[in-house]
């Protein structure tokens, strides 16, 4: 079989004749040393008419994923690039199992429940609650949007009134799924733009846009941008006060993705939880700060009756009873067996461990950082993830995006320079996530490498035009 009738496109070059006689060789040797995918192109239209050996096949992903950038120099994400060989062994081992079939699985089902109930306590949860394992916080938040709405127009109906113009408030610093719901559900956003020098919202941000169609306010923990939390004592306060002064019961739905596996260790008493009155709801992303790889998000409530009835789907399913609250259907049970068994590995003792080091390590990296003198922190000092988010303090030949772009060229390492969403869109924001992967040397060298970016920088002046294009402008997540 020669390479050409297998490869999807022709072989690179073949000089005259002899070009193809010495592949047809080496096509023939490849049969027996591996590697025939060396010659040609990766297929990448059709399926292949044949296929190859399954080593060819994991060397050519594998050489191909060179070309991504290494997960633990991207201090973009929030999400977890290193766990436990333990953990992973586990992982690689449960593959196989589809996690919805509760019927054929029902260990895997109770150890969901079991992590629910210790989130569920985690957050002070005041009772028998319930929740949802999901894919992420998208996902929970879709599904804890649904049930305020869902709620919202019980309500009303009972009522005897309008439902046809529902609205969610948040402010213009929550993940872009606060809108994409407000879309695919048909929910009016009200969204509190964020201001010049405040990048979080408060009840006087809020109060204006409550009105008797408010299916809920939506308050970030630990925010993509700055990694800061919205004054949710504050707006549950108001809430509370509406409540009582206005008989207008709006709840409140903390998105805590990356934020509630960090508050409860590293600020224990700072309540944004279900110690809050009018917090009905909570998600949070597993694999974030839960310290799991990704998919895994949780949606817990505050009580039973927080979930409306009539959004849980009831079916007989391979001989049993089943309830299902997803928007997805099959999914792996390996993240939700891996995230039991951090709770049960870590415990409290052992989070709280890693947060404060993550905290102490993102304390050394701003303290190298303003020692460069040329950068300014962003709320440092205050209730945050632990991450350095950082801007230049004066102008320069070159700006954020520049550091930016220099820093990725000079080590490989991925930290974004972003804009802030309105009215914020003047500021640009660099930001480091600080993880267990980046311990305290590397973190030495991350600030050593920022200065050495910038004397580069001083030199040659700031990107090209057309460099400057390719300039990745998100915030990661
Ligand atoms: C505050 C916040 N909410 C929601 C999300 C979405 O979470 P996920 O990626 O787990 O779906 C993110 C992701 O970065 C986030 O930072």
């Amino acid at each position: 079989m020669s390479l050409h009738q297998h490869s999807s496109k022709p072989a690179g070059a073949t000089n005259g004749g002899a070009v193809p006689a010495v592949i047809e060789q080496l096509d023939a040797l490849a049969a027996r040393y591996g590697n025939r995918f060396l010659l040609g192109a990766a297929p990448d239209d059709r399926l292949p008419e044949h296929g190859m050996p399954g080593v060819d096949a994991m060397r050519l992903i594998d050489e191909e994923l060179v070309l991504d950038g290494i997960p633990m120099r991207n201090l973009a994400t929030f999400v977890t690039t290193w766990m436990e060989p333990e953990a992973q062994r586990l992982i690689a081992e449960n593959l196989h199992r589809n996690f919805i079939d509760h019927a054929e699985y029902p260990q895997t089902a109770e150890i969901e429940q079991r992590c629910i109930r210790m989130l569920a306590d985690l957050f002070h949860a005041p009772g028998e609650t319930t929740g949802a394992r999901t894919q992420g916080s998208s996902e929970a938040i879709m599904l804890g949007a649904l049930s305020l709405k869902w709620r919202w127009r019980g309500r009303r109906e009972a009522a005897g009134k309008d439902t046809a113009r529902p609205n969610l408030i948040f402010g213009g610093d929550v993940h872009v799924v606060w809108e994409k719901f407000c879309r695919y559900f048909d929910v009016e956003p009200r969204i509190i733009p964020l201001q010049p020098d405040k990048y979080t919202i408060g009840p006087e941000d809020v109060e204006p846009h409550v009105d008797e169609n408010t299916i809920g306010v939506a308050a970030v923990l630990g925010t993509t941008f700055t990694g800061h939390a919205d004054d949710i004592r504050g707006i549950n306060d108001l809430l509370v006060s509406l409540k009582h002064d206005r008989g207008l019961d709006v709840p409140l739905h903390v998105d805590a993705a990356s934020g509630g596996f960090v508050w409860p260790f590293l600020y224990p008493d700072s309540e944004w939880d279900f110690r809050l009155e009018q917090v009905r709801s909570i998600n949070v992303s597993g694999h974030k700060f839960g310290l799991v790889y990704p998919g895994i998000g949780w949606l817990v409530f505050r009580s039973r009756e927080d979930l409306p009835e009539d959004l849980v789907f009831y079916e007989n399913y391979l001989g049993k009873r089943d309830a299902t609250f997803t928007l997805n259907f099959s999914t792996g049970s390996a993240m939700v067996l891996a995230q039991y068994y951090n709770f049960v590995r870590f415990g409290r003792e052992g989070y709280r461990y890693i947060m404060e080091t993550m905290q102490a390590n993102a304390r050394t990296l701003a303290e190298r950082i303003e020692g460069i003198g040329r950068f300014r922190l962003i709320g440092s000092g205050e209730e945050q993830l632990p991450l350095v988010a950082f801007q230049l303090a004066e102008a320069q030949d070159y700006d954020e995006f520049d550091v930016a772009s220099q820093l990725a060229a000079s080590r490989g390492w991925m930290v974004p320079a972003y804009t802030l969403p309105p009215d914020a869109e003047h500021v640009t924001i660099m930001r480091a996530l600080v993880k267990l992967t980046l311990g305290h040397a590397l973190a030495g060298t991350l600030a050593d490498d920022l200065e050495h970016a910038c004397a580069t920088l001083d030199q040659k002046g700031g990107l090209h035009e057309i460099d400057r294009k390719r300039v990745k402008t998100g915030t990661g997540y």
